[in-house]
C-alpha cells in the first residue's frame, strides 16, 4: 500500500486533507495523526475490523486495548452507559487535553478495540488537527501511539513513516508535537480513581479535582510481580536498539561513572552515547552526547525523549547511558518511560 503523507498546519487548517482523512477511516482505513502528546494511528474506535488492522499495523497484541478519541464531551455517553460526575469535572478541567479516563464500556464499542475488556479508555485531545480529523472520521477515533509496537512513540511524522510506511493509508504531518509523552490514564471504573499511568496532568492536579487519587502499585514498584492494570504497561515498551542503562546518583558521581562505562565499553571495541543536560554535557567523554534540555526544564526533556532513542538507534549506538531525571510529577513521567526503555535498568554511583 501507498501511504500518502501530508503537511497540515495547525493555525490554516486545509478542509479538504481533513475530509479525506476522515473519509478514509469512515472507509475502515487508517490513518496517523500529531496530538498534543505524541502521534496516533487512527481507525474507527466504533469498527471492530479497523482495530483488527491497527493492531496489525503495529504488530501490538490484540490483548492490548486503544483509546478512543472524541472531539467533543458529549460523545462520550455513546461508548459508556452512565457518565460519573467525577468524569464531568475531569473533562472541564483537562479536556480537552493530555488526559485518558476509563469507564465501563457501552454495548457500542466493540471488544476488538478493548481488547476484550468491558472497559474502555476515552480521550479528547487538545490539538486541532486532531479535533478537526475526529470531527470528519466520525466522532471516535481508536488511536494507539503510531509507532511500530515495542519502539519509541513518535513525536514527529518522520518517526511515524520510519515505522509504518506502506502499511497504512495516510499520516498527518503536524510537525513537532508540544508535550513528547503519552497521556496520563485514569481509571474511574472502580471505587477510587487510580492512575495507571502517570504523564503531564499529574496526581496533584486529579486530587486537585476529585480528592483522593491512587496509583497503580505497578508503576512505581516494577518488582512487585503484579500485572498493570494497563495491559500496554507490562511490554517493555519504547525500546531503543541499543542496552539503556540510567545511572543515578550526585551529578559528579553520575559523571564519573558514565564516564567509566563508555571507557569500558569503547575498549571493547563498542559504541557508546550518553543522554544528559545542557549543564552536564561539557563533562562526559564520549563523542555522541545527546542533550534533552535544561535539567530544571523538564517539558523539554519529555519533548526530547523519544526524538533522542530514535536518533541512537539510527547510529547504531550499542550502550546508551542516561542521567537519571527523577524530580518533580513530570519527572516521574519521565523517569517512568525511561525506566521501561532501559528494562528497570539502574544503576547508583558511588
Ligand atoms: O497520549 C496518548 O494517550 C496517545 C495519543 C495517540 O493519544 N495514545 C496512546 O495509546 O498512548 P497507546 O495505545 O499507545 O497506549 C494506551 C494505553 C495502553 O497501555 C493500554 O493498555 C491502556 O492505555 N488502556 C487502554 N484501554 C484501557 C482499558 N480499558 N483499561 C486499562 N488500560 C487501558
Ligand atoms: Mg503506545
Amino acid at each position: 500500500m501507498e501511504t500518502k503523507i501530508l503537511k497540515i498546519e495547525e493555525d490554516n487548517i486545509d478542509k479538504k486533507i481533513i475530509s479525506a482523512a476522515g473519509e478514509i477511516i469512515r472507509a475502515g482505513g487508517l490513518v496517523a495523526f500529531p496530538t498534543e502528546t505524541v502521534y496516533g494511528l487512527g481507525g474507527d474506535g466504533l469498527n471492530r475490523e479497523s482495530s483488527r488492522k491497527i493492531y496489525a499495523a503495529k504488530g501490538r497484541p490484540s490483548d492490548n486495548p486503544l483509546i478512543i478519541h472524541i472531539c467533543e464531551f458529549e460523545d462520550i455517553k455513546e461508548l459508556t452507559e452512565t457518565v460519573p460526575e467525577e468524569a464531568q469535572r475531569l473533562a472541564e478541567a483537562f479536556w480537552p487535553g493530555p488526559l485518558t479516563i476509563i469507564l465501563p464500556k457501552s454495548d457500542k464499542v466493540p471488544m476488538e478495540t478493548t481488547g476484550g475488556l468491558d472497559t474502555v479508555a476515552i480521550r479528547m485531545p487538545s490539538n486541532p488537527v486532531a479535533l478537526a480529523f475526529i470531527r470528519a472520521a466520525g466522532g471516535f477515533v481508536a488511536a494507539p501511539s503510531a509507532n511500530t509496537s515495542g519502539r519509541p512513540s513518535p513525536t514527529l511524522a518522520k518517526h511515524v513513516a520510519e515505522d509504518l510506511y506502506g502499511k497504512i493509508d495516510m499520516i498527518l504531518d503536524g510537525g513537532a508535537v508540544g508535550i513528547g509523552l503519552e497521556s496520563t490514564i485514569v481509571d474511574l471504573s472502580g471505587n477510587i480513581p487510580v492512575i495507571l499511568r502517570p504523564g503531564y496532568i499529574t496526581k496533584d492536579m486529579l486530587e486537585k479535582i476529585l480528592g483522593e487519587v491512587e496509583v497503580d502499585g505497578t508503576i512505581l514498584d516494577a518488582e512487585s510481580g503484579q500485572a498493570p492494570k494497563a495491559p500496554g504497561m507490562k511490554y517493555k515498551h519504547y525500546a531503543p536498539k541499543a542496552e539503556l542503562t540510567i545511572v543515578s546518583g550526585t551529578a559528579d558521581k553520575v559523571r564519573d561513572k558514565i564516564n567509566g562505562l563508555t571507557n569500558q565499553a569503547i575498549s571493547d571495541g563498542y559504541k557508546a552515547g550518553v543522554i544528559a543536560t545542557q549543564e552536564t554535557r561539557d563533562g562526559y567523554i564520549s563523542q555522541n552526547v545527546k542533550i534533552a534540555g535544561k535539567r530544571w526544564d523538564e517539558e523539554a526533556i519529555a519533548r526530547h525523549l523519544y526524538e533522542i532513542l530514535r536518533e541512537f538507534d539510527e547510529e547504531d549506538i550499542d550502550y546508551i547511558y542516561s542521567e537519571s531525571f527523577e524530580g518533580s510529577e513530570l519527572g516521574q513521567a519521565i523517569m517512568n518511560r525511561l525506566l521501561k526503555a532501559a528494562g528497570h535498568n539502574i544503576i547508583e554511583a558511588d
